[in-house]
């Protein structure tokens, strides 16, 4: 025994020296499809660390109230669109966090979303954290918009000590450079292109995000539906991809002043609908954005505009 342990020492030793750049190629772990994501995910109940106006429910909650709802080939999540709110509730409108199970370092994910939240208040996020340690650990925020507004923006959060170049290989365009949560709102990338967030997404039958996170480097690429250079390995959902055919990320986070394994910790997935909160709730935020009213009482009292307040998924892949 412990002459195969020094072994498989040795070969461990000798594979980590490989450079990062030769491993562009990544099998598939893990195929998150319709009511797999009950399996592969966890919801999240109780208070909203962003202070959204928002009641994150639980799972048997989440499907008697079909905020959740899986088929054999898509999982739907959604806020609830029937209930008119209370203005004195201390929580807010139901609605859906899921974490999944897994926590991935180096690794690929692809998400191919053909719907997701719409509406005034609305701020949904694809991301990944450890919650545990926060803002220790990292976090990165691969969809995340809010009230429909613009492009969506990809983003970066850590502690003191990870900055970012001001000239990158992306086609998105860079907004803070410095990642630290206490210097800024993170170190965020604008997408550019208009079918990459909200109600012009949806329209054009939404598209895949895919995020590769290696010890070296965070890149992101967005492709809409039907774009003419989605990469027939992320199209086809298949067993293996290669990165290296991807062309130029729309975010580039290389560890040219942030080490990454440093500042980044094993990583769950998180999706979520919030409403208001943090980040849609400011009221700035929300009064530049031509919503009507304050954002607490417009999500309170219109539950009928919250019908297209859903993430529809067609699946996640993770490769690593
Ligand atoms: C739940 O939502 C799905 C998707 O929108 C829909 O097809 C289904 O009929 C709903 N179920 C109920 C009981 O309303």
């Amino acid at each position: 025994m412990k002459g195969a342990f020094s072994i498989s020492f040795r070969l461990m030793a000798f594979s980590s020296i490989i450079p990062a750049a030769l491993c562009a190629t990544y099998s598939r772990s893990e195929n998150i499809v319709g009511t797999g994501f009950y399996n592969s995910f966890i919801f999240e109940d109780g208070p909203d660390p962003n202070h959204g106006r928002v009641n994150y429910v639980d799972g048997a909650t989440a499907m008697s109230q079909n905020l959740t709802f899986a088929s054999e080939n898509t999982f739907i999540l959604r806020g609830d669109w029937q209930t008119v709110i209370d203005d004195s509730s201390t929580t807010g409108r139901n609605s859906v966090r899921i974490r999944s199970n897994n926590a991935y370092t180096t690794h690929v994910a692809v998400f191919d979303v053909v719907h997701m939240p719409q509406g005034c208040g609305t701020w949904p996020a694809i991301w990944e954290v450890n919650g545990a340690s926060w803002p220790g650990g990292g976090e990165v925020d691969i969809v995340e918009g809010v009230n429909d507004q613009g492009n969506d923006q990809i983003t970066l959060h850590t502690v003191t000590g990870c900055t970012m170049p001001a000239s990158r290989t992306q086609t998105g365009t860079s907004g803070p450079l410095n990642c630290d949560v206490g210097a800024s709102f993170g170190c965020s990338v604008n997408v550019g292109q208009a079918p990459s967030y909200g109600p012009t997404f949806n329209a054009n039958g939404g598209g895949w995000y895919a995020m590769e996170r290696t010890d070296t480097f965070i890149n992101v690429w967005f492709w809409s539906r039907n774009a003419a250079n989605v990469p027939a390995d992320v199209s086809a959902g298949g067993t293996t991809v290669d990165t290296s055919d991807w062309g130029i990320p729309v975010a580039n986070f290389p560890n040219t002043a942030c080490n990454i394994p440093q500042f980044f910790d094993a990583h769950n997935i998180i999706i979520n609908l919030n409403f208001c909160g943090d980040f849609a709730g400011q009221a700035d935020v929300y009064a530049s954005s031509g919503c009507p009213s304050t954002c607490t009482s417009y999500v309170d009292n219109n539950p009928a505009a919250f019908g297209d307040a859903y993430f529809l998924f067609n699946s996640i892949n993770i490769y690593e």
